[in-house]
């Protein structure tokens, strides 16, 4: 066997086990979503695109920190003490005559009290992709 022949099958030997990484990923990713669905929290895609849409959308306005900006800081120490239903409200309708718009064309409203929760908490970081 010819050293080009060893080579291209050292070769494909390594794009088959690359290859087989997706897989184990996709069960974890469908086994995460199916363990979220029943405890009321979104799902791992929709989570991470909420955790995008409030980094970049709502930092667009309350800061990229979240430490204000035209819009109040929305940082855990902020958010702790604010009543949940209060601020609920406020993401999924907006507040009428202040620049805070509603976003419920963007989520449900359970998905706007997990946001309000999870300022309360500390926001998570955008998952490196
Ligand atoms: C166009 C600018 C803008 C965007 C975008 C925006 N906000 Fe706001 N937000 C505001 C302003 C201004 C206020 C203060 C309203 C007032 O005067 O009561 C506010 C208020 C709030 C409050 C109430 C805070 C408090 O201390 O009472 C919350 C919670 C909030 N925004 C969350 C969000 C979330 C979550 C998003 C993204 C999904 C978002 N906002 C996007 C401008 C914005």
């Amino acid at each position: 066997m010819s050293t080009t022949q060893r080579a291209a099958i050292e070769n494909h030997r390594r794009m088959k086990r690359r290859r087989a990484v997706p897989f184990s990923l996709l069960a974890v990713a469908l086994t995460g979503s199916t363990l979220a669905a029943r405890s009321a929290e979104p799902a791992g895609e929709r989570a991470r695109e909420l955790v995008r849409m409030v980094r970049q959308d709502c930092g667009a306005c309350h800061g990229m920190r979240l430490t204000g900006g035209l819009g109040p800081a929305l940082t855990r120490e902020a958010m702790v003490d604010k009543p949940l239903d209060s601020m609920t409200a406020t993401i999924y309708g907006g507040r009428p005559g202040t620049p805070m718009p509603p976003w419920r064309a963007m989520m449900s409203e359970a998905e706007a009290r997990w946001i309000a929760e999870r300022l309360a908490r500390g926001f998570p970081e955008e998952a490196p992709r």
